[in-house]
């Protein structure tokens, strides 16, 4: 398994299946590349104990590389549809992009029909598991390390916004997503759905793509994207992990069941703290906590334009920039079409579960008639939909 120059790595014959991919991936300087014999022996035949997990692209597993060094190895499977275009794009746009709060792209293995992608393997799963998972797991989300987490995630997306040229738009913000290594410190993951932003524009449009819970209104409605739309996603996150609760939950009384819904009644009653999640038993910070929601607010604001950038977003939360309370506006809400995923498929706990086999990725139509096309699919309120991409335009 070593790290070759693109050209002369395969000597005279690249492997079967890798032609197709050859253009694309040619712009990828030094791309790690991984015999499926490897990553099947690193997997010990990609064996259910060595499962951690599965998603819209397919299994992923835990492997040990030859030199010893731990793995996480997702598989794309035949019946994705995320597909092959998910696959080329997470290579294209995160291979060569290192930050602290980015999840590591090792390599990819491209034989026959396989298609793998490689990356660090962080010890404590996602946010979705950890901290919204029902309470499964043994780590204790103090005020600190919640603080710690929403920072770092800001910072990770501050970078893709505003440091990475083209600027990036992750698309996809959502627990799932969040990864946690052994110290949990976040690590931003999947970027199938990413897009890049071309310098002198402002925005581009696209089929829509995303979470329903996390997606911004104008952005799932009318197919706008810009980097808005993951600062919205982002605030989405932001109340996640102060109230440790998942954005839908069907089995409370209707106005608790949308966290942004509960979230801005509060902040009209003046009593946002009753949000905060109850497992941290009283011991925070609660000015800071409710500093928090508010941004978190601030991000879901129902006009992008209200919305703060992500630099500005870390600023807020690191105390380095005031936030302005008489600002906060009317979160921006679609609720119907979150009222029928939850209904389609209720969760017991309200909270994002894990290992759901019911993550397979809807095609739709086009954001023409993005509103059938969310109401009349069947995918869960935390599922990436992919929508088909084939007249994506800039403008
Ligand atoms: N690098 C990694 N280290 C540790 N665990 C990982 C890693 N990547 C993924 N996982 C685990 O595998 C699960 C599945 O990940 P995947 O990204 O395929 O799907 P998802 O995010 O759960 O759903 P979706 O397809 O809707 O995005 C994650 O939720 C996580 O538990
Ligand atoms: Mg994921």
């Amino acid at each position: 398994m070593g790290c070759f120059s693109f050209f002369s790595r395969w000597g005279t014959e690249p492997p079967k299946g890798f032609l197709e991919f050859e253009d694309e991936l040619s712009e990828v300087q030094n791309l790690r590349l991984y015999s499926y014999k490897d990553l099947r022996s690193a997997t010990n035949d990609f064996s259910l104990a060595n499962k951690i997990g599965e998603g819209g692209f397919g299994p992923v597993y835990r492997g040990r590389l030859r030199h010893g060094e731990d793995a996480a190895i997702k598989v794309l499977s035949a019946e994705s549809q995320q597909g092959a275009r998910e696959f080329l794009t997470e290579i294209k746009v995160i291979y060569d992009i290192e930050h602290e709060n980015l999840a590591k792209l090792c390599g990819c293995c491209v034989e026959g029909n396989h298609r793998i992608l490689v990356y660090d393997y962080f010890e404590n799963n996602s946010l979705a598991h950890t901290l919204l998972g029902g309470g499964h797991n043994s780590i204790h989300f103090s005020w600190r390390t919640r603080s710690k987490i929403c920072i770092g995630i800001a910072r990770g997306l501050a970078y893709l916004h505003e440091e990475v040229h083209p600027h990036i738009v992750h698309r996809d913000i959502k627990a799932s997503n969040i990864l946690l290594d052994k110290d949990l410190t976040p690590k931003i993951s999947d970027f199938g759905l990413a897009k890049l932003i071309p310098a002198n524009m402002t925005h581009v449009s696209t089929r829509v793509a995303g979470t329903i819970g996390y997606l911004a209104p104008e952005y799932a409605i009318g197919g706008q994207l810009t980097r808005r739309a993951d600062v919205y996603s982002f605030g989405v996150l932001l109340v996640e992990i102060v109230s440790g609760r998942c954005n839908t939950n069907s089995l409370l009384p209707l106005e608790e069941q949308y966290i942004l819904e509960r979230a801005w009644n509060l902040y009209e009653r003046n009593v946002l703290v009753e949000l905060v999640d109850t497992a941290m038993n009283g011991d925070f910070d609660a000015e800071e906590a409710c500093k928090y929601l508010k941004i978190g607010l601030l991000c879901t604001q129902d006009n992008p334009k209200l919305r703060p950038s992500m630099s500005t977003v870390v600023k807020m939360l690191s105390g380095e920039r005031r936030i302005d309370d008489s600002k906060v506006t009317k979160p921006g809400l679609i609720s119907d079409f979150m009222d029928l995923k939850i209904r389609s498929n209720p969760d017991k706990s309200g909270r994002a579960s894990l290992d759901q086999k019911n993550t397979s990725a809807t095609t739709f139509s086009g954001f023409d008639n993005a509103e059938h096309s969310l109401l009349s699919s069947n995918t869960t309120s935390q599922s990436t939909m992919t929508f088909t991409e084939a007249c994506d335009r800039n403008n």
